[in-house]
């Protein structure tokens, strides 16, 4: 293999600079020419293509976003859209590519694979942590750490006024920014879509903070929640509970997406993007390079897609016992 190219893809992640910049230093180091490709699918279906070297990705690995820019193509999911993919990849004479991304940028590179034979290696670069075969997924600790920040200060105001805050976080169908936010937060009570809250339960818990004089609780709430939004939650509870008990709703949106990515994401994203490359040039395809128990390994992206990542029963669980 000689030509390679590398893409982000669907939602941004802070630390997707770290790995574009190990793929790129990686292809450099193994004498491979390296070559960018703008807004992932949607450039490579319009030839937004371009020659990358080692100073393309200078002074990049502190820096949140994508300098690659992101997006999610709808016209690469029709056969016409990645027939005209094709055909530009085939102009820069590309061999391989490197997907940094997550579930829909798998998807999309599976189905290319099967029509063209382009191999693929994937980064997992999401801040949801929703993916099979790592971890951590690139950018999800700063995400939590950003959501942690924010739930702090809200602890002050919350405390100060003694109010019930009721905070969403992101992670769509996943509960991961919600556990780990909301137990380092010392959230009260942590609802996730993986597992079925009753509201009862949270009344309950809520309750029974008062009866012990606590002057402030706090509920984080996974977007993905089944009993529907941070605010439709909170209107739920304040109809049942029937007090006048002081309450607000913060949902903390796309801050979670920007930012500095931690030191803890910098070194995950470097050891995947390089990982990837690696992979690539060793003969690996439709594969996605993950670290797990700080071993790099490499699962198929149909199991990355398929299969489930469960949230540890015993960190809810922890939840209920450290809020007593
Ligand atoms: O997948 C990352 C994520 O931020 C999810 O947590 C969230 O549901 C979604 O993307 C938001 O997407 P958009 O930026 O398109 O609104």
């Amino acid at each position: 293999m000689k030509r390679v190219a590398v893409f982000t893809s669907g939602g941004d992640a802070p630390g997707m600079n770290a790995c574009i910049r190990a793929v790129v230093r990686g292809a450099v180091y193994h004498g491979l020419e390296v070559f960018g490709i703008r807004r992932g699918y949607s450039g490579m279906i319009n030839g937004d293509i371009f020659q990358m070297s080692s100073h393309s990705v200078s002074n990049i690995v502190q820096r949140g976003g994508t300098i690659l820019k992101s997006a999610r193509s709808k016209e690469f999911m029709t056969p016409e859209g990645r027939a005209k993919a094709y055909d530009q990849l085939k102009k820069f004479d590309i061999e391989g590519l490197v997907a940094i991304g997550g579930n829909g940028t798998f998807t999309g590179a599976t189905l290319f694979f099967d029509e063209y034979g382009i191999p693929t290696v994937g980064a997992p670069g999401t801040i949801d942590n929703d993916l099979y075969g790592t971890d951590h997924t690139i950018g999800f600790d700063t995400a939590v750490n950003t959501a942690l920040e924010a739930i702090d200060k809200i602890r002050d105001t919350a405390d100060s006024h003694d109010r019930i805050f009721f905070i969403e976080v992101m992670g769509r169908d996943s509960g991961y920014i919600a556990i780990q936010s909301g137990i380092a937060g010392g959230a009260e009570m942590v609802m996730v879509p993986e597992v079925l809250t009753p509201i009862s339960e949270v009344i309950e818990t809520l309750k029974s903070g008062w009866s012990r004089q606590k002057s402030s609780s706090i509920v984080v709430i996974a977007e993905g929640e089944e009993a529907g939004n941070a605010t439709e939650i909170a209107e739920k509870i304040r109809a049942q509970i029937q007090s006048d008990i002081d309450m607000r709703v913060t949902t903390l949106g796309h801050i979670q997406r920007g930012g500095i990515p931690t030191a803890y994401d910098r070194i995950l994203a470097s050891r995947l993007g390089l990982g990837a490359l690696e992979g690539l040039m060793n003969g690996e395809q439709n594969v996605m390079a993950g670290i797990i128990n700080n071993e790099l390994v490499y699962t198929p992206f149909r199991d990355t897609i398929r299969l489930p990542k469960p949230i540890s029963e015993d960190l809810l669980r922890m939840v209920k016992i450290l809020s007593v």
